[in-house]
């Protein structure tokens, strides 16, 4: 590691992984304006795993879009790894989402595509060697329980097993951030579940881990940090929360 880099994350130590500040979010739909977030605050450190949780239409998704840059903010200033999102250029996104790992409900494999192809692919389209492809893609299905399945094209598998190769194929640029939106939602319970470990063993091996889901049962058994939306402010965040709604 260059000499700058390591000074510069010496001193990066306890600074937020993600920041939210003041944030605003107004859409605008047939001339009306909704107001998905209202002036909302939190910070995340690196290396915690955050559940965002509210009812339907509270601004999770809302949250999670403007966190990957999908959406800017309508107020407030919104700071992830080190990127200043409010003053993103459009053609420097894909470099700070490959800095991410995003992974969403509609997983979007690539049907035609085997399971090792469609982890493969994220590292073709961005340049990748052979030599690192052929390396990394066995570790991250290892990593989701698939090393087995490679072969296997997405209509072959289960909904659990579409959504570790979603995992795998977010991890593929190690990021040092995982989002994922609402993956759980349409698993049944004992899926959820083992999805749930899977993000739980990449946060202990030092990723941050951010969640945006209304499944209750999960978030209460895993006892980590629990941001509670309630029509787009924060009306909860407890470090070791319960999911109360
Ligand atoms: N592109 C958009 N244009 C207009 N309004 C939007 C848009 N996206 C979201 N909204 C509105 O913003 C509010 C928050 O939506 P958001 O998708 O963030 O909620 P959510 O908590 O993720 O809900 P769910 O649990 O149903 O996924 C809702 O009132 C929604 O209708
Ligand atoms: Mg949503």
């Amino acid at each position: 590691m260059p000499e700058s880099k390591k000074n510069q994350s010496r001193s990066d130590q306890g600074k937020p992984i993600v920041e939210f500040i003041n944030v605003s979010k107004i859409y605008d739909k047939y001339r009306q304006e909704v107001v998905a977030l209202e002036d909302i605050s939190f910070k995340i450190d690196k290396g915690e795993f955050v559940s965002i949780v509210g009812r339907s239409g509270t601004g999770k998704s809302t949250i999670v879009k403007l966190m990957i840059a999908e959406e800017k903010a309508t107020k407030g200033g919104v700071k992830v790894l080190d990127w200043d999102l409010n003053k993103i250029r459009d053609r420097r996104v894909p470099e700070f989402r490959r800095q991410l790992g995003v992974v969403f409900q509609d997983y979007k494999l690539l049907t035609r595509k085997t399971v090792y192809e469609n982890v493969a692919y994220a590292m073709v389209v961005s340049g990748q060697s052979i030599a690192k492809i052929k390396r990394t893609v066995p570790q991250v299905l290892d990593l989701v329980g698939l090393k087995d399945k490679g072969r296997r094209f997405p209509k072959e598998l289960s909904g659990g097993e579409q959504q570790r190769t979603a995992i795998a194929r977010a991890l593929v640029h190690r990021p040092e951030l995982l989002v994922a939106d609402e993956m759980t939602g349409e698993l049944d319970v004992l899926y959820a579940w083992e999805i749930m470990e899977i993000l739980l063993k990449i946060n202990q091996m030092g990723t941050t881990v951010i969640i945006a889901t209304h499944d209750r049962d999960i978030v209460n058994k895993i006892n980590k940090r629990v941001i509670t939306l309630e029509e787009g402010k924060i009306i909860r965040d407890q470090k070791k929360g319960d999911y109360l709604l």
